[in-house]
């Protein structure tokens, strides 16, 4: 896919800006928009996303899938790899993933992605917007109580030049969709597991109390967990794991 790009100085979130642009069905270009700053910023769970000017990425894509909903939980673990792999090419470093699908470098979280659901075109085909927020050169935020960190911190002997960062971001994202859109989720498991930071911890769900020690993912991309009565599938979106 080629894409069509919008760059903004400033928005108030790029996921709404492809909300409001929602292509005609069957268009051939991928809309992509990407913000130097964000005044209302999303994050996961209605919570906020700090979007200092200047400093991070903050990019969303509008994608096209034959599929239903219920391929949406894969898509977002693809989203992770894909960062993950481009993050690692330009020299980042090993990133981690944390299910379902925050990036992992240095001290914390450096990325977040925030799949949403635009609509269904006809039975099957659903319109998403892929939103992801990635910290490059921020040392200081107000609020944010997860543990996180900036590349630029965290693999101080890199050049995150965000356009560069930006380009190759943009590219392994389109390539991983499409290979999700032809091929699923399979290709992929591996190459998430590679970078699981659960795996062997002691874990607890945050609803039902269910507690196991983290073994990867199944062929959906559901997190298993090895308990007292065997494996468990624990499916996004329904509850979060933490390190007990
Ligand atoms: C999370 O909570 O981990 C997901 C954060 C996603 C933030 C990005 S920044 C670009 C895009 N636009 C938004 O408003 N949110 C996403």
């Amino acid at each position: 896919h080629r894409v069509r790009l919008e760059v903004r100085e400033e928005v108030d979130s790029t996921n709404a800006e492809i909300i409001r642009h929602r292509p005609a069905p069957g268009a051939p270009e991928i809309p992509v928009c990407i913000a130097d700053h964000q005044t209302a910023g999303r994050g996961r769970r209605g919570r906020e996303w700090q979007s200092p000017r200047g400093q991070n990425l903050y990019l969303s894509l509008g994608l096209t899938f034959h599929g239903g909903f219920a391929m949406l939980d894969g898509l977002s673990l693809v989203l992770g790899v894909a960062t993950a792999e481009a993050l690692e090419v330009m020299g980042s470093g090993q990133v981690g993933l944390k299910w379902p699908n925050d990036i992992f470098l240095g001290n914390g979280k450096v990325a977040g992605i925030l799949v949403e659901l635009q609509g269904e075109l006809e039975e099957g085909v659903v319109q998403v917007v892929a939103g992801i927020g990635l910290n490059v050169h921020m040392k200081q935020a107000e609020g944010v109580t997860q543990a996180w960190d900036s590349l630029s911190v965290a693999s101080p002997g890199v050049d995150w030049a965000r356009n560069e960062l930006a380009a190759s971001l943009i590219d392994s994202l389109v390539s991983a969709a499409d290979e999700f859109a032809d091929s699923g989720f399979a290709a992929f498991r591996e190459r998430w597991q590679q970078r699981d930071i659960f795996a062997g911890k002691s874990l607890v769900a945050s609803q039902g109390g269910l507690a196991g020690v983290g073994v990867g993912i199944d062929s959906s991309g559901n997190y298993l967990l090895e308990t007292e009565d065997g494996v468990t599938a624990v499916r996004a979106g329904e509850i979060s794991l933490r390190v007990q």
